[in-house]
């Protein structure tokens, strides 16, 4: 299949094209390196050092012998867009491209409006160049297990069945997201459905959960394909916050009392996940959800699986309660399904003492490159300021994008 990865140069997105180009789809990707712009932005990196796009991805070539092609640009951009799909013409394009940070979005007004506008523009961007270009092809995008929040019911997976007074439909299940940057996957699932129903596009929504692990087959093959690290407070998930913190020998921060309960997956199902969607399009018209996690685990639970096993590797940890930065409840109930992508054949790997010592590992032999000063939450969802700091991405993307696309207009 054509597929067009966009966010390629991304945590998700780099080992999904690396997959998919491994299992024998034709793989383009699109990035604006935003992130990398952000990284600068923060004062932070990933812990691995990870190779430029151009790199990686002509290494993959050496190795595998498959092309990726690339292209450097922002999906805010109409004309990229539509020169995107009018030369590949994909037949499934995976939306990996946005903003992605909930603490980024709480930063300031700017950060927030920047994160709103950057997804939801770039999302509505695909929609109308499938509409035009391309309309049986298979957008799967990106959501988050956060759009929901954390209900007093069970979370079903996209649509909930409700009876009310004597008459009963199929609607879209509730959301209550938790930040400016989960909100904005709850107006492109809107926009995505609207899409869906009035011009018979086809597309998969899928509510992710927190992803753990770092390196997949493809990434850890090779020094310069390995994979981003990231461990600050503001892109890194609470595992790889806690193993940096154990190989630095300073306490686990858990914010609050840390019953915070969430969806979880490893990157490794990620990929296959990704992979499994685009070979079962759902038919022309539908909007398909499906929650894309495997396990759930509370933050206190996450801390202590990392002390137990940095203790068993000698590392002296502790942990340390530290005021929530968020407004979100610190015990509720939580049952989310998630049956569709284990009946599409999904085997998941489970997080368990194994991967956990890997990470940690990991951590050790990086940990001089470890920005300790970066780990510590600084945005709080209580005081969001009106003047702020300005964010990287709407400084620098907009001329990355089209710095790129005048140097080298035909890359593809
Ligand atoms: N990482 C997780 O735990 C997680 C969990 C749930 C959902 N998700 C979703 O999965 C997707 C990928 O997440 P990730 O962790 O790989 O994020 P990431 O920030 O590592 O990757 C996103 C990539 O998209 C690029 N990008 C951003 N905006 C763009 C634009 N307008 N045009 C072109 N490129 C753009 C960035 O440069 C980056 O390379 C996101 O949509 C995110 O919301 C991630």
């Amino acid at each position: 299949m054509r597929v067009l990865v966009a966010g390629g140069d991304g945590f998700c997105g780099w080992p999904t094209a690396l997959h998919l180009s491994a299992n024998g789809h034709e793989v383009a990707i699109v990035d604006n390196l935003a992130r990398r712009a952000i990284d600068e932005e923060l004062g932070t990196d990933s812990l691995t050092p990870i190779a430029s796009l151009q790199a990686r991805v002509e290494r993959w070539r050496q190795l595998s012998g498959r092309e990726i092609d690339l292209e450097q640009g922002d999906l805010g951009d109409p004309q990229l867009v539509h020169d995107l799909f009018t030369e590949l013409r994909p037949e499934a394009v995976v939306h990996f491209a946005e903003q992605r940070s909930a603490p980024y979005s709480m930063i300031g007004r700017q950060h927030a409006v920047c994160t709103q506008v950057g997804n939801v523009v770039g999302t509505l961007n695909l929609l109308f160049a499938m509409h035009e270009l391309a309309p049986s092809c298979h957008l799967v995008k990106l959501g988050t297990m956060g759009e929901y929040g954390t209900p007093n019911i069970d979370i079903e997976e996209g649509y909930i069945e409700i009876e009310h007074n004597g008459r009963s439909d199929v609607l879209p299940y509730p959301k209550q997201p938790g930040s400016f940057y989960h909100l904005s996957k709850v107006h492109d699932s809107h926009n995505i459905f609207f899409a869906c129903r009035t011009w018979g596009l086809r597309a998969t929504d899928l509510n992710q959960g927190i992803v753990y692990n770092v390196q997949t087959q493809q990434t850890r093959s090779d020094p310069t394909l390995l994979n981003r690290f990231d461990y600050d407070a503001v892109f890194g998930t609470a595992i790889n916050r806690f193993c940096v913190q154990a190989a630095a020998g300073v306490p686990l921060t858990v914010y609050g009392e840390g019953g915070q309960t969430r969806g979880f997956i490893d990157l490794r199902d990620t990929v296959r996940c990704i992979e499994l969607a685009i070979e079962t399009p759902p038919p022309a018209g539908q909007m398909r959800v499906m929650n894309q996690f495997t396990e759930q685990w509370s933050v206190m639970q996450l801390a202590q699986i990392v002390y137990e096993v940095a203790q068993e590797m000698e590392l002296s940890p502790s942990i340390e309660n530290i005021d929530n930065p968020r407004v979100e409840l610190e015990d509720h109930y939580y049952h989310a399904k998630c049956s569709k992508l284990i009946d599409l054949g999904l085997q998941p790997h489970l997080l368990g003492r194994e991967t956990i010592a890997s990470l940690l590992d990991e951590a050790v032999r990086h940990r001089d490159r470890a920005r300790l000063q970066t780990v510590l939450p600084e945005a709080n969802w209580r005081s969001v300021p009106y003047w702020g700091s300005e964010p990287a991405i709407a400084r620098d993307a907009a001329l990355q994008s089209a710095a790129a696309r005048s140097n080298s207009p035909a890359s593809m």
